[in-house]
């Protein structure tokens, strides 16, 4: 059963008839594309989740850092189900102007602190750290849980010393609710709320 606040997804589009399938699940911006991670994105989890520096920020101390093949195989796996199950997941987002990916964001249901709650997260290239990528991909999947898979709120969650990721969650407008500990570490919790209707005149 789908934990409460979750409604069928894509909602917005279920009067939409005749365009390609993949405009249900990818994300358009104005630099990037997000396509839903799949298979053929292997190498590059490898190679993401193995690289120490993106790995100290995600399994710190006796997470043990950098991810085998067998472990970025997990993930992928992981992250596949939980498109099947929920209707939203983790996007690569690929560069429009280079072609390349650059990174991953994505929403997921998450445990904090014994409730059940989606949060936002990203993952990026270390090559593709400080071009607003991050900011850029996620404010359209933020858009996505709420317009598409019909959420009414968004945690972000992180380590509370990962001031980068941190900024994100302030250039997306997401307030501090608390300080909790996940994982064992102490993180920060942001949130933000499905925008109301605007009110008709
Ligand atoms: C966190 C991460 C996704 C940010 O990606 P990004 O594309 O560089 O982010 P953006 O460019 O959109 O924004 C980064 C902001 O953080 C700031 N920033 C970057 N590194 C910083 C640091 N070490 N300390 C403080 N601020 C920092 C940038 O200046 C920018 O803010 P600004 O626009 O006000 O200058 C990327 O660093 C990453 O993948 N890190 C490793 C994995 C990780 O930490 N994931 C998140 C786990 S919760």
């Amino acid at each position: 059963m789908l934990p409460t606040g979750v409604t069928f997804p894509y909602r917005r589009h279920e009067n939409q008839t005749g365009g390609p399938l993949h405009r249900l699940t990818n994300l358009e911006t104005e630099r990037l594309v997000g396509e839903p991670v799949e298979e053929r994105h292997r190498a590059a989890a490898i190679e993401l989740f193995g690289d120490p520096r993106v790995a100290a920020w995600i399994w710190p101390g006796e997470f043990d850092g950098p991810r085998s093949e067998a472990q970025a195989d997990e993930i992928l796996e992981r992250f596949r189900a939980h498109w099947a199950d929920h209707g939203f997941g983790w996007w690569w987002l690929r560069e429009r102007a280079t072609d390349e990916l650059v990174g991953e964001v994505g929403l997921q249901w998450t445990t904090i602190e014994g409730a059940a709650m989606v949060e936002v997260g990203w993952t990026l290239f270390p090559r593709s750290w400080g071009h607003g990528f991050a900011t850029e991909g996620a404010r359209a999947a933020l858009e996505f849980g709420f317009e598409g898979a019909g959420l009414e709120s968004i945690v972000a969650l992180t380590l509370e010393e990962n001031h980068a990721s941190r900024r994100v969650m302030e250039r997306l407008a997401m307030v501090f609710e608390r300080p909790c500990i996940h994982a064992g570490f102490p993180h920060v919790l942001y949130r933000c709320e499905r925008q109301p209707p605007p009110i008709a005149v």
